[in-house]
């Protein structure tokens, strides 16, 4: 199966590499210069909600948040015109039957989707995710670009499986939910050989391009279109359920119920854990933090944060819950606490609970 960066003609790849590029100084140099103009103007902000009135009144405001949403079209834009110009490739290898049958792919035509689910063009795909089986290329495309190239290999999801994951028996029957095209649930192949592992997601065209790549490899993976709050498996029956990215992208009657969900999974001793975002304390880098999610159409990000979910947690009679950083370009998990950091970066937290054995 060829991947889609080895389609790239030479301008599409100057394209890329240009898109990266404004990214990175966005992230690296354009952000502190922000933040240091907004220190150096004297203002003070207590809450996030000052913080974003008053990082506006800032000069390199229309900049900053120009370069973010540009940079995000643009990636989009040249992701769409490859995954187009190589459609026939693409779709091909997603529709041909894989040699391997180690893994399967379940999927449910019958699914409705929740309306804020396709309401929202969501980080601002065009289609978004669930559209087009030709969507899941151009998301897998721009996926790399936003994690600036620092996810290839699935070095960020093996960092998560490997230090965030705990061990488990050999015969563990894992669940990913919310797998998109399966970055986060094949390194818990390798995490977990002889476990059960099942992702499941809402989006059709994710978990084909999920199964083709895995069977492709020979991962045994059992991709199913499922809602996270609704998977069809018995009570008490996982071990481990992990979702990254996900509950910042429903509102907070949906995060609770696929927590609620998640509890439900577990078998006594199972845990949890949700690589997601928390808020830093700090008032002006949450404040653009928010704002982030804003430009990027992410509108549930305040839905995440005001939600309490280590009380939900415990609520639901799980114990040891609580949200621990993660740093994405070392340590993985840090329970000491976020390194400083100047340049932008997502401010990553693991929600960890465990089921009373
Ligand atoms: C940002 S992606 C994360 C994908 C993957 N976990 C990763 O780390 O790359 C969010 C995914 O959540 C899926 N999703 C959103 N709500 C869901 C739900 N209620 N149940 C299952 N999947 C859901 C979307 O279709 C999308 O694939």
């Amino acid at each position: 199966m060829r991947d889609i960066d080895q389609m790239l003609t030479l301008d599409e790849r100057s394209s890329a590499d240009f898109i990266l590029s404004l990214r990175k100084r966005w992230a690296d140099t354009v952000y502190p210069a922000f933040i240091s103009e907004f220190e150096n103007s004297g203002k003070k902000v207590r809450t996030p909600k000052e913080g974003e009135k008053k990082l506006k009144m800032i000069k390199l405001y229309p900049w900053f948040s120009h370069l973010e949403r540009i940079g995000q079209k643009m990636m989009w834009r040249l992701g769409s015109d490859v995954v187009f110009r190589c459609s026939d490739e693409l779709l091909g290898q997603l529709h041909t039957e894989p040699a391997s049958t180690a893994g399967t792919l379940k999927l449910n035509p019958d699914l409705k989707l929740p309306k804020w689910y396709t309401d929202t063009d969501i980080h601002m795909q065009p289609g978004s995710f669930y559209s087009d089986d030709l969507s899941a290329y151009v998301y897998q495309f721009g996926a790399r670009i936003v994690m600036l190239r620092d996810n290839d290999g699935y070095k960020f999801h093996k960092l998560f499986a490997n230090t965030a994951l705990p061990d488990l028996p050999a015969n563990a029957r894992v669940v990913d939910i919310a797998c998109g095209f399966g970055k986060s649930t094949r390194p818990l192949v390798s995490r977990y050989p002889g476990a059960e592992v099942i992702g499941v997601d809402l989006a059709a065209p994710g978990l084909k391009l999920a199964h083709a790549e895995a069977a492709a490899e020979g991962l045994p993976i059992h991709f199913r279109q499922e809602d996270g709050r609704k998977v069809n498996l018995p009570d008490s029956s996982v071990d481990l359920v992990t979702g990254t990215m996900i509950l910042h992208e429903m509102p907070k009657k949906a995060i609770i119920e696929a927590v609620e969900e998640a509890a439900r999974l577990l078998k006594p001793g199972g845990v949890i854990r949700f690589l997601e975002f928390q808020p830093t304390g700090d008032p002006v880098r949450d404040a653009t933090v928010y704002e982030h999610a804003e430009r990027n159409n992410e509108p549930y990000f305040r839905d995440l944060f005001d939600t309490d979910l280590v009380q939900v947690c415990t609520d639901l009679g799980l114990k040891d819950a609580m949200w621990v950083p993660f740093d994405e370009r070392a340590e993985g998990l840090s329970p000491q606490g976020w390194p400083e950091r100047t340049d932008w970066h997502f401010p990553w937290c693991v929600l960890q609970a465990t089921k009373v054995a």
